[in-house]
């Protein structure tokens, strides 16, 4: 009897439904995964993901993060800061940590606690979606007001990010409308830029244009308007589309485990434990890609210089030498068993974390109030088709009383 070869197709109906079935395969039979199909390289058990994270200098970001950037073994175009390497990444980041500070993001739970009101006012609890109605809207209203967008611009952001993630079955590059949505929103940050440089406010594309940072020969200057561009770009996408999958996967995940809902409804203060098992669950991101630089040798495989290598976190968080019964969601679990890697790990694990949590665990603390008891449509559940981010797309509800 012949058993066949495990396939992971990050651009296939399996990655977009959850693959998990197909990581354990990958985790138990090929942990240096080949794709002969796409030529990219891919790690899932939880150590080789955890130190491979960690080891910027053999799995280099700055060819990009995603498959069709780095297979073309250039440089990535715009310096952002997910695509630097040290020292640039270091230079920038200390820059950025400043805005991204749990204190600094401590001081907006006021104005997310109102976006979340907002948006939460809007539905009907006889019959409301999750995403498409509520957690699609406030993620990128909050970064957006803190990039200094204004209002009647916001919501477009957040199409333009839908448009440019999306991928159909097959599909690795952008589509031709994706660009274009890419284009529009570099134009509008330009011109918010162009305004913000001759009438400063207290908005963070302010702030990054008073900013002084030092280069590489140590010369310190201000932050170009394509490098503002770039990082305003970046962290709409970031920022929005992540949390806005893991308040639907929260949605979800508590339908069929209602007990957990319960107990959560009883005791908050369980909030930030909820989060860290979403996260680690069902994690939004699922793989970062990075550069080999040099030739890997790995549980008796070689992966060549220059090749893409998938770090495929999402396999990692439930790898079961890491995590007791990985494949239970579990709110009470023991965190301390393993580094979650849903927010990546080393010099780029996320810049928003704090403002992440933040974000989910007032909007669970709202949807704890106003849907105590819920049902969920099933039939009309649906996931998105995107590249790195999985999730829910529609989750619709009734709630019960
Ligand atoms: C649940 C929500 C979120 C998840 C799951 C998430 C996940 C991640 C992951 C996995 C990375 C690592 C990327 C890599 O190693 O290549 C990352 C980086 C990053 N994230 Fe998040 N993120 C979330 C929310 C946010 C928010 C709200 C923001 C900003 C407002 C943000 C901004 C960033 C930025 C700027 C980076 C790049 C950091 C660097 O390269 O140094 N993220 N995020």
């Amino acid at each position: 009897m012949t058993t066949s070869q495990v396939v992971f197709d990050p651009f296939s109906a399996d990655f977009f439904n959850g693959p998990y079935e197909t990581y354990r395969r990958m985790r138990e039979e090929a942990p240096v995964y080949y794709s002969a199909e796409y030529d990219f390289y891919a790690l899932t058990r939880h150590t080789d993901v955890a130190a491979a994270f960690r080891d910027f200098e053999t799995y280099s970001s700055a060819y990009g993060v995603d498959l069709a950037m780095v297979r073309t073994g250039e440089k990535a175009p715009a310096k952002m800061i997910i695509s630097l390497d040290p020292p640039e990444h270091r230079q920038m980041r200390s820059l950025v940590n400043k805005v991204f500070t749990p204190r600094a993001i401590g001081a907006l739970r006021d104005m997310v606690s109102e976006q979340i009101d907002r948006y939460l006012a809007g539905v009907d609890p006889q019959g409301f979606d999750v995403v498409s109605d509520f957690s699609a809207f406030f993620p990128v209203e909050v970064i957006t007001a803190m990039l200094g967008v204004p209002p009647e611009a916001r919501q477009q952001v957040r199409l333009w990010i839908d448009e440019s993630l999306h991928r159909d079955v097959g599909q690795i590059e952008m589509s031709e409308s994706g660009i274009e949505a890419m284009a529009q929103s570099w134009l509008m940050y330009y011109d918010l830029i162009t305004q913000r440089r001759a009438e400063p406010r207290d908005d963070m594309i302010s702030g990054l244009i008073a900013a002084e940072v030092e280069r590489e020969d140590g010369e310190i200057s201000r932050l170009r308007g394509s490098e503002i561009a770039g990082f305003a770009t970046l962290l709409g996408g970031a920022g929005a589309e992540t949390v806005t999958k893991l308040v639907g996967a929260a949605a979800v995940m508590f339908a069929r485990h209602p007990e957990q809902w319960r107990i959560l409804a009883a005791d908050r203060s369980k909030i930030p434990a909820a989060i860290e098992e979403l996260l680690r669950y069902e994690a939004p991101a699922q793989y970062n890609v990075r550069r080999s630089q040099r030739d890997i040798h790995l549980h008796g495989t070689t992966i060549p210089a220059g090749k893409p290598v998938f770090l495929v976190g999402g396999s990692a968080n439930r790898d079961p030498e890491a995590w007791t019964d990985p494949d239970v969601f579990d709110i009470d679990r023991n965190r301390t068993e393993a580094q979650n890697l849903g927010f990546g790990y080393g010099i780029h694990s996320c810049l928003g974390a704090a403002l992440a949590r933040l974000e989910c665990g007032i909007a669970l603390d709202k949807l704890l109030d106003f849907m105590p008891a819920y049902e969920v449509d099933w039939d009309r559940c649906e996931r998105v088709s995107m590249q790195n981010v999985v999730g829910w797309s529609h989750v619709p509800v009734r709630v019960l009383r």
